[in-house]
């Protein structure tokens, strides 16, 4: 199988090919959504919320998603693997962007990161892309500054569709391959997509993007709790579960595991 690069997100918007894309965060879900054909997986710092249980993604640490990010890698045969460079490890300066960077592609075996901000990043994406690492931008909503934006609110209403026009483009003027658009009405995230030549990837900015992005959790209906609108669960996984654990539990409590099948004799006595 021919691996998923830089170039095929370009082909793929000058076609008119809808990119495909899930978070993952261990081995056994990259292997499954590398064979059923996603194109790239994205180790989030959305493990903030869906991994480690904080709530947020503001907590999450560089040395917490490369363990992450080397098994995503390591199960992949044609999925690109994105990782995320997590709050504080990019915001200092455009050195220590590029120094997280490096970790993420050294220790981590991703194959591109991804941070957030548009003309505030620009000049850490330049840098990253000149060491030689293929950057996706992020921009619209972006979490790791939820208390700066007054929380878990849609972006670029209104009079701020400019700002997020002029945040996508300094995005793809500093060299990124792709930007994702987080929580933007459809419309304008429509005509950013129209306006830029490199690929936007939606998650909750409607069907005019070049691609779609979930994390994995709530695609697959294991997500506890308010889902946001953006999401449509693709499976009952939560409901799967419970039933297999409550199964469980009566068979342990009844003896009816492990029967037989599941049981090792001895010959020599049996
Ligand atoms: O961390 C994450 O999962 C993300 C996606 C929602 C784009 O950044
Ligand atoms: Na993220």
């Amino acid at each position: 199988v021919k691996r998923v690069r830089t170039r095929f997100f370009g082909t793929a918007k000058q076609q008119g090919t809808r990119i495909t894309a899930l978070t993952s965060y261990d081995a056994l879900t990259a292997q499954i959504f590398d064979e059923a054909g996603i194109d790239f997986l994205l180790v989030g710092d959305s493990a903030g919320n869906v991994v480690f249980g904080h709530g947020t993604t503001v907590p999450v640490t560089l040395d917490e998603l490369l363990p992450l990010s080397r098994a995503v890698a390591g199960a992949v045969r044609r999925a690109m693997v994105v990782a995320d460079l997590p709050f504080g490890s990019y915001e200092v300066s455009p050195e220590q962007a590029v120094g997280s960077a490096v970790r993420l592609m050294k220790e981590g075996a991703a194959h591109a990161v991804k941070l957030e901000g548009g003309v505030r990043s620009a000049a850490s994406i330049r840098r990253i892309v000149d060491a030689g690492v293929p950057v996706m931008g992020h921009v619209g909503y972006t979490p790791q500054s939820e208390h700066a934006l007054g929380g878990h609110v849609v972006q670029g209403r209104g009079a701020a569709a400019e700002q997020l026009l002029a945040d996508a483009l300094a995005v793809q003027e500093a060299g990124a391959f792709a930007v994702v658009l987080e929580m933007v009405p459809a419309g304008i995230a429509r005509e950013v997509s129209e306006s830029l030549a490199i690929p936007t990837i939606g998650i909750g900015a409607g069907a005019g993007t070049d691609g779609q992005i979930l994390v994995w959790q709530d695609f697959a209906g294991l997500t506890t709790g308010r889902v946001p609108r953006f999401v449509k669960a693709y499976a009952d996984l939560r409901g799967t579960l419970t039933e297999a654990a409550t199964a469980y539990a009566d068979d342990v409590r009844t003896g009816a595991f492990p029967a037989e099948e599941h049981s090792f004799g001895d010959p020599a006595r049996d």
